[in-house]
């Protein structure tokens, strides 16, 4: 627990005082707020830290805003005389992007902002080029996006702390759940009224027989207009198959993922993917068959990867002609199997690789579109969705800025309900574990329903 007199701010520091590598035990913090001024006193290592900024408020909303900005802001001054400079400075949210349209809706140049947190220039640029990136898709708000969860998966890869398992051990499983997503999504079309998007995804879908992805693609028919851009995160190449991706094709699928990760095969079987470079090049070619858009995953920071390395594997993705690459920087969060291998997290050489990617991209002629940032990011990076001009991926944008309902069935999926015009969303959330979502699913739908009504 941080020693603090303001409860309300702990968590926020926190993320900053984690983000440097650092526990809550080596701090004393005084915070106050009056004649218009915020006061944070921290005591770190035997040295005291006065800082002092002018900023009147209109309301409650506005104090705990800034309350909870000058106090991160405090903290990273102190921290980086003795660690250096952060990337984000002190940005800790999930979402720059959201923060620079705050700023810009309510009058602001959100630069000012961000320089004022830390920010370096390059990412103030990263930002600034999202926005432009993905202005389209970010004018035409509102309507619903629907997710479907598949949260099965061939292994569970090393790094990865999503709620999937292993199709070994849940295959027993798969013809409930099937049957539970059929429920659900017969009883969903009261809450769309104007379908933007489907997204299918977890998971690794792929993983699942024809025959069951056909059921799923079926049970989708009950809301799908075959109109909209729909995407299947297929997955891993290592579960591909002709049949899959025409069924897909058939069924209406516009966009599909084939994630290498890396394309390096030492790094692969470090990581559990239990695939090859090999397969990737398979894939693709498979894939290339039909008219999908097709995206690619990459993990900057995995193994003991160079920056050299990584980029190799970035080249060879530009190579093979990836309409979308999404470049992740390692997180690792409780779950992970290499939670305990934080060698990543100091960050060496995330920040070069990170660089190599927006080179590299920039250059082969991919725009940068949508960006998030995870706790635990080795280096305070980022990911970021890049994009061969006019093929972003319309849901990556509506879920990360939250400009549209998100309908969201399965086990741990968290459907949104946007209210645009009051600035709020509430969230609806289904049970993380496969039994126990089986077992609630009458009370699921009816909750949802209650919730979109
Ligand atoms: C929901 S996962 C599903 C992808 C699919 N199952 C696969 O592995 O090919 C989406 C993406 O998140 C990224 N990811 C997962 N765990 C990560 C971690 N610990 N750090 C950084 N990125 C991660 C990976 O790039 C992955 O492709
Ligand atoms: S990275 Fe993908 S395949 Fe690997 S465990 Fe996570 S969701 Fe499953």
């Amino acid at each position: 627990m941080l020693n603090t007199n303001c409860n309300f701010l702990a968590a926020d520091i926190m993320d900053i005082v984690r983000a440097f590598g650092c526990e809550s035990e080596d701090f004393t913090h005084y915070f106050s707020y009056y004649g218009g001024k915020f006061f944070n006193s921290i005591e770190y290592l035997g040295k005291f830290y006065d800082f002092e900024v002018e900023r009147e408020v209109q309301n409650d909303l506005e104090y705990k805003r800034y309350a909870r900005r000058f106090s991160k802001l405090a903290f990273y001054n102190v921290l980086k005389t003795v660690k250096g400079e952060l990337p984000w400075g002190a940005l800790t949210g999930i979402r720059p992007t959201k923060l620079a349209y705050t700023e810009i809706e309510e009058g602001r140049d959100f630069t000012a902002l961000f320089n004022q947190m830390g920010v370096s220039e390059k990412n103030i640029q990263l930002t600034r080029s999202v926005i432009e990136g993905q202005k389209d898709i970010y004018a035409n708000k509102g309507g619903e996006d629907l997710f479907v969860s598949i949260p099965f998966c061939p292994t569970k890869c090393e790094y990865c702390s999503f709620i999937t398992a292993p199709i070994s051990s849940t295959k027993k499983f798969v013809k409930d759940y099937l049957y539970c997503l059929e429920k659900e999504l017969n009883s969903i079309s009261p809450a769309i009224k104007n379908l933007r998007s489907v997204y299918v995804g977890g998971g690794t879908p792929f993983v699942l027989e024809v025959d069951e992805l056909e059921r799923v693609y079926a049970a989708i028919n009950a809301v799908f207009n075959g109109k909209c851009e729909y995407t299947v995160e297929a997955g891993r190449p290592d579960v591909f198959s002709e049949e899959k991706l025409k069924l897909s094709h058939e069924y209406g699928v516009t966009r599909i993922c084939i994630n290498p990760q890396s394309f390096s095969n030492k790094t692969l079987a470090a990581i559990g993917r239990k695939h090859t470079e090999e397969d990737v090049y398979k894939a693709f070619e498979s894939a290339k068959k039909y008219p999908f858009e097709i995206n690619c995953d990459l993990i900057a920071g995995l193994a003991d990867e160079t920056p050299q390395d990584f980029e190799k594997s970035l080249i060879k993705a530009v190579n093979l002609g990836f309409d979308n690459i999404t470049v992740h920087t390692l997180s690792l969060k409780a779950g992970a199997k290499l939670k305990e291998n934080t060698k990543r997290l100091s960050g060496s050489g995330i920040e070069e690789m990170l660089d190599i990617s927006r080179k590299i991209l920039t250059d082969s002629g991919y725009v940068p579109y949508y960006m998030y940032r995870q706790k635990y990011q080795a280096g305070g990076g980022e990911n970021v969705g890049w994009t061969k001009p006019n093929k972003a991926c319309i849901y990556n944008v509506n879920v990360m800025e939250e400009i549209t309902n998100n309908v969201a069935v399965g086990a741990n999926a968290v459907s949104k309900r946007v209210f645009l015009n009051e600035g709020r969303l509430e969230r609806f959330g289904t049970p993380k574990d496969l039994k126990t979502y089986i077992e609630k699913l009458d009370k699921i739908i009816e909750d949802r329903l209650e919730f979109y009504k």
